[in-house]
């Protein structure tokens, strides 16, 4: 909830304006009030009208307005709001912001202020990944500026890659992550969730049956607590967390390289079901059939993920959980893959085909810490989430709002 609480909105001229306007419906459904702010451009693409109707407050967008300088300057307007949220942040307020550019309402108001900034970038592929804009980027996080997205996706320029403004609820969440009262407000979390597809030729690929539901469930109770939450999921079919960052990734190797553009993180748990192999020879054509003659597959192991993030000398999370899918000695196993993995905690579960809990919605789960193992009851896979999720708020302690230099890369 954001009751009380009083966003200072700047809306960028980017296509991804519209998303705005949605971004104004959700905040005010959960009790912040918003004050619009438009520059110049994205009144190109939404009209202050409807900004305003959405806000239920008119929209500043003049620097020199001389009746509101009276009433209340543009100083004061920086100031009375909890969060200054810039979504959409384009190339060009963000250079504004990193180089401390102040020549119209929205960039002054953000060179006044000493309010938190939170930016939700949106912008073409290529000025994404432009050296400038990745310039830009590290000055902001440095002078600690949060940033949300952008997500990779198709975008309105008919391109494809990173650079679409993240969705108004993933926004929410990263205002609710830093403005709400949940336990673990102030905290984000890394979450792995679903199977690892490894190709074997551009047809066919090697899974497993994780449907992914136990990583959604943690996930949404941790953003019910306030968490900010990172969700890197293999090709799963249980449904996104709504609010969290998602990011879509096939094969072992590309989970690991998505969970190290994630961290830092407080806590990091570990719920996909990771191809432990993948196929060496994979082939770029398809295999075709050869008069009775069989492939032969040559394997490569594939990073252990867990253990990598478990055992790093720098930035390693506070609290890192892994899981462990047994079908035999569940608690014995489970203990020594904790040590041997070097996490802090294991959740344990018993996948044998009789217990149905891979794939189904029921997990009956033994939780190893250094304490020794604790059997839960076996409930609802979202039952188990809510309490894992309220034993890591436990663990992590009193939240701790964002401090200056947190420079999040969310
Ligand atoms: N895991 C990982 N990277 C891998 C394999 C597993 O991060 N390449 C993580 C899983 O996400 C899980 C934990 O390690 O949190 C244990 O996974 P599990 O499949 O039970 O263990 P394995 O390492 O595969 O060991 P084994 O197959 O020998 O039981």
């Amino acid at each position: 909830m954001l009751r009380g609480k009083r966003i200072l909105l700047i809306i960028g001229g980017g296509i991804a304006a519209y998303k705005a306007l949605e971004l104004i419906r959700r905040l005010r459904e959960r009790g912040a009030a918003v004050t619009p702010v438009m520059t110049g451009a994205a009144e190109q693409f939404v009209t202050p009208l409807s900004v305003s109707a959405l806000a239920g407050e008119e929209v500043h967008r003049d620097l020199f307005d001389l009746t509101k300088e009276a009433e209340m300057g543009h100083i004061q307007l920086s100031r009375v709001a909890d969060l200054l949220v810039v979504a959409p942040a384009t190339a060009d307020l963000m250079g504004k912001m990193a180089t401390g550019r102040a020549d119209d309402l929205a960039s002054t108001l953000l060179m006044a202020t000493d309010t938190p900034v939170l930016i939700a970038p949106a912008m073409n592929v290529r000025m994404w990944e432009h050296p400038a804009t990745q310039r830009n980027l590290s000055v902001l996080q440095g002078d600690g500026v949060a940033v949300v997205g952008p997500n990779a996706g198709d975008m309105a320029c008919g391109e494809h890659g990173p650079g679409r403004m993240s969705e108004p609820l993933e926004i929410v969440a990263a205002i609710e992550a830093r403005l709400g009262d949940g336990p673990m407000t102030g905290r984000r979390v890394l979450v792995t969730s679903g199977p690892t597809h490894e190709p074997i030729d551009p047809v066919r690929y090697i899974a497993n049956r994780s449907s992914g539901a136990q990583g959604t469930a943690i996930a949404q109770a941790l953003l019910r607590l306030g968490a900010e939450v990172v969700f890197v999921t293999g090709p799963a079919d249980a449904a996104r967390p709504e609010g969290a960052q998602v990011v879509e990734v096939e094969t072992a190797q590309e989970m690991r390289d998505a969970v190290m553009a994630a961290l830092p993180v407080d806590a990091g748990v570990f719920a996909a079901a990771v191809a432990d192999w993948r196929v060496a020879s994979a082939s770029d054509s398809k295999i075709k059939k050869r008069n009775g003659a069989l492939p032969v597959l040559d394997f490569a192991e594939n990073p252990d993920i867990l253990a990598g993030v478990s055992g790093l000398s720098k930035g390693r999370p506070p609290l890192v959980v892994g899981f462990a899918a047994e079908t035999d000695d569940v608690v014995a196993n489970a203990t020594a893959k904790r040590a041997r993995k070097g996490c802090d905690w294991i959740v344990a579960n018993d996948v044998s085909p009789s217990t149905g809990i891979m794939g189904g919605t029921e997990n009956a789960v033994t939780l190893i810490t250094a304490e020794g193992a604790e059997a839960w009851p076996r409930a609802s896979k979202a039952e188990v989430a809510r309490r894992l999720a309220e034993r890591i708020a436990g663990a992590l302690g009193s939240a701790r709002k964002p401090g200056p230099r947190d420079g999040d890369t969310s």
